[in-house]
């Protein structure tokens, strides 16, 4: 379970993670939706230890994130970031082979080099895997770094908007391989989307941030609906029902 408990945070005066608590128990795939700068990648920081929260803490299966060793912590969780820069010039490979550095410590063996192949193979760049970082599409490249933390196989996992640059067939196989991911015992993945029809399709549950703050948390059928989309996203839309899936249409 992560445990999240009045976590705030500030950038001088402004306070975008205000006050926020959630559990997130294990299993299955959990959405994050909310207008651009809700603070949901300053979380998805706070969670990943990649920032300090001014206030309040952070639990992963009971450890507090700023007090775990770094090793420890990446088995049990991984992150792929927004923005991914490495200076380092890499391959694909390489890149995913950092996945499996709290497992090994850089000394890969068998397993680690089998699971690095099959993670590149999961996002379809087994092709290229040899490849140049700077050699990709950016679609290609953010498949990669999914590969990575893919590879990492941390038992939750936070992608902020993976979706990123994908067309709509690897966007899809994408959520499709989350859901499984979602669905093994004992792991979560947990995933920053902007696309709510997305959302609505592959998440259990949506937590909805608007201004740092949970606003909304629930099942899609209990949190996409009309006045998220007039109150949260300022846009006029009908929420529809297919198949028992709420899909969204905007108005023109
Ligand atoms: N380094 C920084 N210094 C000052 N303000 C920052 C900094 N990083 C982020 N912010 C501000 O914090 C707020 C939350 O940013 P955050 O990146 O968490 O939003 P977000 O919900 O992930 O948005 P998006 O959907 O655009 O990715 C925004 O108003 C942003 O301008
Ligand atoms: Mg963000």
């Amino acid at each position: 379970m992560i445990e999240i408990d009045k976590v705030c945070k500030r950038y001088g005066d402004t306070l975008v993670v205000d006050t926020v608590s959630l559990a997130i128990p294990r299993g299955g795939v959990v959405g994050i939706v909310g207008p651009n700068g809700a603070g949901k990648s300053t979380l998805l920081s706070v969670i990943s230890r990649l920032m300090k929260s001014d206030s309040g803490r952070v639990l992963v299966d009971g450890l507090d994130v700023t007090k775990t060793p770094g090793r420890e912590l990446a088995r049990r969780l991984s992150v792929m970031r927004q923005e991914n820069h490495v200076a380092a010039r890499l391959t694909i490979r390489d890149l995913v082979a950092f996945g499996r550095f709290p497992h090994n410590r850089g000394r890969p063996n068998r397993d680690d080099q089998e699971r690095v192949a099959a993670a590149i193979a999961f996002v379809g760049l087994d092709a290229m895997a040899d490849r140049f970082l700077d050699q990709l599409s950016g679609g290609q490249r953010q498949r990669a770094f999914v590969a990575m933390a893919l590879a990492q196989d941390a038992d939750y996992a936070l992608f902020d908007e993976p979706l990123n640059n994908l067309d709509i067939h690897h966007a899809v196989s994408m959520m499709r391989l989350f859901r499984r991911m979602g669905d093994q015992p004992g792991k979560t993945v947990v995933i920053v989307l902007h696309d709510l029809n997305i959302a609505a399709t592959y998440a259990d549950r949506i937590i909805v941030m608007q201004n740092g703050r949970v606003v909304g948390d629930g099942a899609p059928s209990e949190v996409i609906n009309g006045r998220l989309l007039s109150e949260v996203f300022r846009v006029e839309g009908d929420v529809i029902e297919i198949d028992g899936r709420r899909v969204v249409s905007v108005a023109p």
